[in-house]
């Protein structure tokens, strides 16, 4: 018999009371000395070790040769003795851990966390959003991934028109099998989301619509296959051209100062009749001139027009009672312009030189 267990002599409730109390006292001072990751180990070994453990052969020894009638009060000690060596064992390390605590020095400087802050791209996103927020409009989004119908069909750009061209989609792979009008593509401009609006609500109607597009363009100074729009519509009774007018100046004075100009130059969009482009004096120079609005003083900044009634047609709206004028500008462009950016690639390189500037 191993000197690590006590002599059995019987089956006895005295003599199981005895043996037990030995090593249950023994448990109790072990557990006194557990102040280290290292005792609080050995002392697991020394019980619950798998083959030398004072519990194994305590096992061994006792309860697998003990007569039936034996076993019910053997086990229950048993498990008590287990009991408080678990017991111990959790009380040991949880001292270590309040060791661990104590030797905090809470004096040392902490983590400061840091705050983040808008990209700048999101920021002017907002701030042409908040112009419109000002005037009435309400705010709408619609999907990346759109079919050719909202993208092309119902903004009437027919099938095979050259305006399609300009646009340089890219399209999602394997669409062929489908009807023209389903097929998917990434959106080339925020004006699907026009007649998504259309479609859900009726007039009258003034809806601002930020987001993403996607165009097969190469990346230079100025381009981005990736780019942002904001994207506006009115439509009600007696809406006219004056009042695109009035409502686009006030939106650039809005961004670009009160003595900005503006001055809108015939155009051509499919959805809308007449277009324009609008250009902005430039802020940069007050019309004297330099590289930035190349020498002319002013800078295109938009495309706007009053809404083609063919477009009323595709969602169900009376074109002979409503009349209304969309716009769309380019995000990257205006903040570009806003916080003088150069190179269009910094707004997406992800270098913190470059964003914490905004912070
Ligand atoms: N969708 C046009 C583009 O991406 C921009 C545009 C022009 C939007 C005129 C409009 C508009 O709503 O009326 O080139």
């Amino acid at each position: 018999m191993s000197d690590l267990i006590p002599q059995l002599n019987d089956y006895s409730e005295a003599a199981l009371d005895q043996a037990f109390t030995g090593l249950l006292d023994e448990v109790r001072r072990g557990a006194a000395t557990l102040a280290s990751p290292e005792a609080v180990e050995n002392f697991r070994l020394e019980w619950l070790g798998r083959k030398q453990g004072r519990l194994k052969l305590v096992s061994d020894a006792w309860l697998k040769t003990a007569p039936v009638e034996a076993k019910k009060a053997l086990g229950m000690r048993f498990n008590q003795l287990k009991q408080e060596i678990g017991a111990a064992l959790e009380g040991g390390a949880a001292a270590g851990s309040d060791k661990k605590a104590a030797s905090l020095d809470i004096s040392l400087p902490g983590i400061a966390p840091r705050v983040g802050v808008e990209h700048p791209l999101v920021k002017t996103m907002q701030q042409v959003v908040g112009v419109f927020k000002a005037m009435g409009y309400s705010v709408g989004t619609g999907p990346e991934v759109e079919t050719d119908f909202y993208n092309f069909e119902s903004l009437n750009f027919p099938p095979d028109h050259p305006a399609r061209d300009t646009q340089d989609t890219l399209v999602i792979a394997d669409q062929e099998g489908k009807p023209l009008r389903e097929r998917l593509l990434m959106r080339t401009h925020t004006s699907p989301v026009q007649i998504r609006t259309m479609e859900k609500q009726p007039p009258p109607l003034r809806i601002v619509i930020p987001g993403k597009v996607h165009r097969n363009d190469a990346a230079d100074a100025t381009h981005s296959p990736v780019f942002h729009q904001v994207e506006g519509l009115c439509v009600d009774t007696n809406i006219t051209f004056s009042d695109l007018k009035g409502t686009l100046d006030h939106a650039m004075k809005a961004l670009f100062g009160s003595d900005v100009k503006t001055r809108f130059f015939p155009s051509f969009f499919p959805f809308t009749e007449p277009s324009a482009d609008v250009q902005i004096s430039c802020p940069f120079c007050g019309q004297k001139g330099c590289r930035k609005c190349k020498y002319s003083g002013w800078i295109e900044l938009l495309g706007c027009g009053m809404v083609d009634p063919a477009v009323f047609g595709f969602v169900n709206y009376d074109a002979k009672k409503l009349s209304g004028f969309a716009f769309g500008m380019g995000v990257e462009r205006i903040a570009m312009m806003l916080y003088g950016v150069g190179d269009i690639g910094q707004f997406y390189s992800g270098d913190m030189r470059f964003l914490e500037q905004f912070a």
